[in-house]
This record gives C-alpha cells, structure tokens and sequence, in this order.
C-alpha cells in the first residue's frame, strides 16, 4: 500500500475535530468549545490520537455522555470521548454472567437490554442519564443501589504506563458517588469497557423512599415492573436534560457530625436522614436547599427544578459561569444557615 494511502485511512479512523463546539454533547446544553475533539472507536484509534506529538503537552479531558459535567469556559485543550461499543457475555456460572459492555454504550439503553434479557441486578439504576464508561467513575446510585454492587471489573488505557490494564472492583476504592477515578488516580485512566456480574435470578431491591408503594400500587412483580416504576419516579420528578438542561444532581449529601445533626434536629424536629457508617449523618441536599429557600428558585436563566431542589437547571441561554455563580449562592446560603458546607457532584471544568 503506497504511503499516502496508509495516510489517508489514519485520518480517516482519528478523525480530530478543531475548535468543536460541545453543545450536543453536554447536558447543561452550554456552547463550551473544545481546542480538538476526537472519538475513538477502539483502542487503535484511542492509541494513534494519544500518540500524535501535538497532544502531548496538551491538556486533556475524557468525556463521557457529558451528564454531569459544567463547562464554564472553552476547553484549551483536547476532549476525548470514548467511542467504544458492544455488549458481550464473558463468563457464565451457574446462574451468575459477567458481561463485558463497551464504554460508550447509552446506560439506560444497556439497563434496558440487560432487564430484558433476564440479566437482572441494574433495574434501580434505570433512566439514569450517562454512558456505561463514566457510571463507574462517580459509582452512580439510585434508589437504594449503586453500580459497586454489580461492578465486576473495568479496561483502561493508562496514560502513566501507556498500556491497557484491567482494573479489579478492590482497585477502584469506590464510595459514594466516589471512586478511584475522581480521587488519586483523577485523569490517569481512559476507560474503554466496564463488566459487570448480573444474575439470572430476580432480587428485588424495594427499600429506598416509596419504591415499595409505587410497586405494590403497579401491581409489579418482575425486574421489568421494577424498571417501570424506577423509571416513573424519576420521570415525576427529575427534568428531562432534552427539555431542560441539568446535570441530576447538583451537589452530593453532606455527611454531618451527629452532633450537629441532633441541633439541627432540635429546630426541625422533620429532619430527614440516610443512616450512615460512623459517628455521622447523611442529610439530603435537596432538603438543605429548600429549607435554605431556593427550591424552584431562579436567576435569569438559571433555577432549581422545582420538584427536585438538588437539580440546577439551565431553562435556556444560560453560559456556564451564570450556572456555576448560582450554585455558590446557594452554598452560601445553606453554610450560612446550617453551618454545613455542600460539595458539588458535578464535574466543573
Ligand atoms: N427533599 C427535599 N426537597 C426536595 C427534594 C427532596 O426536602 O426538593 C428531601 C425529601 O425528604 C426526600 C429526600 O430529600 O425524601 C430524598 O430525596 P430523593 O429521594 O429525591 O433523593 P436525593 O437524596 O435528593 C439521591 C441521589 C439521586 C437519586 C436519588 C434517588 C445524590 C446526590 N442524589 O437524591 O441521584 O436519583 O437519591 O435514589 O445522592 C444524581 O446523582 O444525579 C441523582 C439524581
């Protein structure tokens, strides 16, 4: 093959985009630009991009399905969002698989196909917005479950020892809405595919806040109906990001001290709360928020959702600093009321 052909199908797999607007590929919606933007299809593709010179000193930034991330500026630097798909059965044992799903497959699309295989286990993770590759990054829960209790194992290029590595549920120190990938290994791993360990046998998980009543009031009995009911909770109260720009949840629930927790309790004796390991409390965000007066609360273009406190949505044209600015105020306001100090879930860049 002559060299200019061999060139040819090299730009052609790589494809970088220049100065390529994230617009579409961010759920806040916002017009954030990135210097080169490139979508490797597989780990060819992902190691010919990483090898190109003009990356090497650059910045990069690894985007998933842009779910929970906020751009308040032009990114200087090259985004690389995985492109890497299929699902696929790599172990079978008695009633447990593990299957192998590719990093930028759609995560409700894949909770979808697993509920309908009968490959039961993910049912109270369903609508949750995002791609497969990022769910175990900030280990996403819902409804009484989190991805570690399904999670397997995850393929990464590591970008230390320029190799590909699997990486075992003990490597990945997850926690909530926490794992390795957010704390010291932050911008080391590209992950490529994540597998997870699912059963054939249902084991429904009923627990969390009115999933039991919605359930028995659906009449449910399946891992499907489970779906279903998840999926019309979620929908009742969290916006849709194709109508309203947001992220899910803003900040994360603060862990309190005991302490603390019983004063605020002695002013709102209603206080809700998460039990939680040790000598603290997980209070909801979203309650802080609204006792804090800004549930449904807007700014120009920018509110909380007015079911759900803990989302900040952008209702249109709102640029990334308005949103971020936003959100210090109520930081402000709840520190200034409850002395206790939110942190954000979002990814801000
Ligand atoms: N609440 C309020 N005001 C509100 C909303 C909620 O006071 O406007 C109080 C209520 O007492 C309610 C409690 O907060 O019972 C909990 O609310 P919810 O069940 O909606 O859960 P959350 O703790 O606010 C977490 C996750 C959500 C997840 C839900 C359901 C975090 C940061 N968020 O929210 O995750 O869907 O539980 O499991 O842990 C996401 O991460 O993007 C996300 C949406």
């Amino acid at each position: 093959m002559a060299e200019d052909q061999i060139i040819a199908i090299f730009t052609i797999m790589i494809q970088i985009h220049h100065k390529y607007s994230l617009k579409d590929l961010n759920s806040f919606g916002l017009d954030a630009r990135a210097a080169s933007f490139a979508r490797p299809g597989n780990l060819e593709a992902l190691r010919e991009v990483l090898a190109l010179p003009d990356y090497h000193h650059m910045p990069l930034l690894v985007l998933g399905a842009g779910s929970n991330i906020l751009f308040r500026d032009d990114f200087e630097g090259l985004v690389l969002q995985p492109g890497m798909k299929g699902i696929e059965i790599v172990e079978e044992s008695g009633n447990e698989l593990v299957i192998k799903v590719g990093a930028s497959e759609n995560w409700d699309s894949w909770v979808a196909h697993a509920t309908e295989r009968a490959w039961y286990g993910l049912e109270n993770l369903s609508l949750i917005p995002g791609s497969v590759g990022s769910a175990p990054v900030q280990n996403i829960g819902a409804y009484g479950m989190e991805l570690q209790e399904c999670f397997e194992w995850l393929d990464a290029w590591d970008l230390q020892e320029k190799k590909l590595v699997r990486l075992k549920h003990e490597t990945c120190d997850f926690g909530y809405r926490s794992s390795i990938f957010k704390g010291k290994a932050r911008g080391r791993y590209i992950i490529t595919h994540v597998a997870f360990r699912l059963n054939r046998v249902p084991d429904l998980k009923l627990d969390y806040g009115n999933v039991q009543s919605e359930f028995k009031k659906a009449k449910g009995s399946t891992p499907m109906d489970l779906r279903k009911v998840v999926i019309g909770i979620r929908s009742s109260k969290l916006p849709d990001p194709e109508l309203h720009g947001n992220a899910g949840s803003f900040f994360k629930n603060p862990l309190v001290d005991r302490t603390i927790f019983s004063c605020i309790r002695v002013e709102y004796p209603d206080v809700p709360y998460y039990p939680s390991d040790g000598n603290q409390m997980k209070i909801p965000a979203a309650w802080l928020i609204e006792k804090s007066g800004w549930k449904g609360k807007r700014i120009g273009n920018v509110g909380t959702w007015p079911s759900q406190a803990l989302v900040i949505v952008n209702y249109g044209g709102a640029n990334g600093h308005e949103i971020y600015d936003f959100s210090e105020k109520i930081m402000e306001d709840v520190e200034g009321i409850f002395g206790i100090t939110l942190e954000r879930e979002v990814n801000v860049i």
